[in-house]
């Protein structure tokens, strides 16, 4: 594992968009996963990073929905998250395997330090961010996140995200993607993980 000695930041347009770490060791770095809260892209920059990369596209809820043979609402429902987040940690430990691989996790994944530590052992960990309210109006309307159905979505975002933030900030590196286009992000991490992969980080 690679020394973490101090955050460059990330800037574009003129602004800082973010910060990434720097890495003096060299890290085994062959798959990128994207962290962060739910509604920050990760699925969508996800998909367009693994097209400019030619690599695999995963997304760990949709693996655990085949695995489940049901959607995440039911699993929360039915069995409650504990059995979610055990199914999380097990698809994370597989993914050491993986190569050339976009991976793209459940907001709530990185909580469990165990992930964190697992995926950086073979991936970039990007954390994608927005504040509560961009991620309010992106989300709303939608009802297959089991944890914002109810009645004060914002206020639960904001609880959540207050909790998980010391958790996104481990990522490698942060973008913020408030008043970012999808491809302005795409692009900023698909540059990240060419300097992360070339030791230039
Ligand atoms: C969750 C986020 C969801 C999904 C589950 C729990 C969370 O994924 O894993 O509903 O705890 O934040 P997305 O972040 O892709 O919406």
């Amino acid at each position: 594992m690679a020394d973490e000695i101090q955050l460059q930041k990330l800037t574009a347009g003129g602004g800082q968009i973010g910060y990434s770490r720097v890495v003096v060791e060299a890290r085994r770095i062959e798959n990128l996963a994207l962290i962060g809260f739910m509604g920050t892209g990760k699925s969508s920059a996800g998909r367009l990073i693994a097209n400019v990369l030619h690599f695999t596209y995963l997304d760990t809820d949709q693996v655990i929905e085949v695995r489940a043979s049901k959607p995440i609402t039911e699993i929360f429902e039915q069995d409650g998250e504990r059995v979610f987040r055990e199914w999380e940690r097990k698809v994370v430990e597989e993914l050491i395997h993986r190569r050339k691989t976009v991976i793209s996790t459940g907001g709530g994944l990185p909580v469990n330090e165990a992930n964190l530590l697992s995926l950086k052992a073979h991936a970039l960990v990007v954390c994608l961010w927005a504040s509560p309210e961009t991620i309010f109006e992106r989300v709303r309307g939608h009802e297959h996140r089991p944890l914002l159905n109810q009645p004060d979505p914002l206020a639960k975002i904001r609880e959540l995200l207050a909790v998980r933030e010391p958790y996104y900030r481990k990522a490698d590196v942060l973008v913020n993607t408030e008043w970012r286009s999808l491809s302005e992000v795409a692009m900023q991490v698909v540059h990240q993980f060419h300097l992360a992969q070339s030791g230039h980080r």
